[in-house]
């Protein structure tokens, strides 16, 4: 089982002082900071792009967990890839086998981390259950990609335990992440299901402490985990 993990999710803070959110998360002692990609057409928002990371990245040595919400990574992977990010994340539903080993020899030329994350109403393609030795982070999204301070869908959880059982047999190693309306109330949920990354926009930055709110999010999973 991975270590518990929590990467604070800029999204929900106020997008004209990001080097503020990534402060809180410095102080806040977070694992790593979760950086949400938004084209217009893969989910209905647009956020900010490979121009932001980079310069975010000359403002911290944080892991720069970067989620690509976009129909098109190919056109972008070296873009993120060259602006600072550790670990970029692609969604299943814009790619196929051939399409991920082409995006995966981009990442490990520059050796960094690859993740895949997959919507509410996704299942494992077999594609990707084919390559889960090659991904670092599997995404399971709780809410629809989008916008931050929706509530999580509790429907995921069946295919989380699923996805976490596959991942204990072959004997894999993988972050497993959640991602969408984590909140203190629901963490245990969500670790006894088998997430050990936490994102959370406005489980953080929402709250009225939010350098404290991370140290509440890890210490809810670790009391999970010492009960398990
Ligand atoms: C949704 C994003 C999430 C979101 C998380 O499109 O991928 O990372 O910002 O924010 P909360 O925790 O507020 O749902
Ligand atoms: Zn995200």
């Amino acid at each position: 089982m991975n270590e518990i993990k929590i990467a604070p999710s800029i999204l929900a803070w106020d997008l004209g002082d990001l080097e503020e959110a990534i402060r809180i998360s410095v102080k806040g002692g977070a694992d790593q900071v979760h950086l949400d990609v938004i084209d217009g057409h893969f989910a209905p928002n647009i956020t900010f792009g490979p121009g932001t990371v980079k310069a975010l990245r000359g403002r911290c040595d944080l892991k720069f967990d970067t989620h690509l919400m976009i129909d098109s990574p190919h056109l972008y992977v070296d873009k993120f890839l060259e602006a600072g990010s550790d670990l970029l994340t692609f969604h299943a539903e814009v790619l196929t086998g051939s399409r991920f080993d082409d995006l995966y020899r981009a990442v490990h030329a520059k050796e960094k981390e690859m993740g895949l994350a997959i919507k509410p109403k996704t299942e494992l393609p077999r594609w990707a259950a084919d390559r889960l030795d090659r991904i670092s982070t599997l995404v399971v999204m709780t809410v629809n990609p989008g916008f931050s301070g929706q509530s999580m869908d509790m429907s995921v959880m069946p295919k989380l335990q699923k996805i976490s059982a596959l991942i204990q047999d072959r004997g894999l190693m993988l972050d497993i992440e959640v991602d969408g309306g984590v909140e203190p109330e629901n963490v245990h949920e969500v670790v006894k299901s088998g997430g050990n990354v936490l994102v959370a926009g406005a489980g953080v930055y929402g709250k009225k402490d939010p350098v404290n709110a991370i140290s509440v999010l890890r210490e809810r999973a670790l009391q999970v985990r010492k009960a398990q």
